[in-house]
């Protein structure tokens, strides 16, 4: 399972790459907005920035809503840096510039997918991923998981490559629960990753190994 960061922040890309654990990252326009990156050319030197911190896949998303205007974004995002995968809306064009993008052989990112009938379009355009996003649905009252294992039994009914991206995921039971499934990947927010770490069992442990040799020192 591939282990993706869900913010525009350096300090904590930085901090989950030290960790030795990060697979990539996705950023969105709303989470540029949240760093206080705005402006195109800020924007671009950003996915570049992240780019030099990671060694993995950096989805940059575009925010054209038609064809040709996502093939000129997408094309300036994919020569900006080798590890930039183009993300694009599921709309009909989105999926039509996600064909054109996986036929030039260039990496993309299909967002804002909330149902197994977007995901399976997607992957029949070549998409390289696929992102459902599992905390929106949960907050409509609609089960975000389950859309996760209905996904995973279609593509693998067929044998598609395009992996499942669990995105909008919220705390750590979220990635948990993706692992069970079968996502290919998930992409969260640092705390929710912070969160695998946590057992007081191995705090308890760890303050009795170290008072024990104290003992013996
Ligand atoms: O990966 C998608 C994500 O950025 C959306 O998350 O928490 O705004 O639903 P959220």
């Amino acid at each position: 399972m591939k282990f993706f960061i869900d913010t525009a922040n350096l300090d904590q890309i930085k901090e989950a790459q030290a960790m030795g654990i990060l697979d990539g990252v996705t950023t969105n326009p709303s989470l540029m907005a949240k760093e206080g990156i705005t402006g195109e050319a800020s924007i671009l030197k950003h996915y570049v920035d992240i780019c030099n911190l990671v060694d993995g896949d950096v989805s940059a998303e575009v925010i054209s809503t038609d064809f040709e205007g996502m093939v000129r974004e997408g094309e300036a995002l994919a020569a900006l840096h080798p590890q930039i995968v183009v993300k694009l809306p599921m709309i009909g064009d989105g999926v039509k510039a996600c064909k054109y993008f996986s036929d030039k052989g260039i990496k993309t990112n299909v967002t804002l997918v909330f149902s197994a009938g977007q995901a399976l379009l997607a992957a029949k355009a070549g998409a390289t991923y696929m992102s459902p996003f599992i905390g929106r649905l949960d907050d409509i009252s609609t089960d975000g998981l389950g859309l996760i294992a209905e996904i995973r039994l279609i593509y693998d009914n067929y044998g598609f490559d395009t992996q499942i991206l669990a995105a909008s995921v919220r705390h750590t039971m979220h990635i948990m629960d993706c692992a069970k499934i079968g996502a290919d990947v998930m992409t969260g927010p640092l705390s929710a990753i912070k969160g695998l770490l946590k057992h007081p069992l191995t705090d308890i442990g760890l303050a009795k190994f170290l008072a024990d040799y104290q003992k013996g020192n």
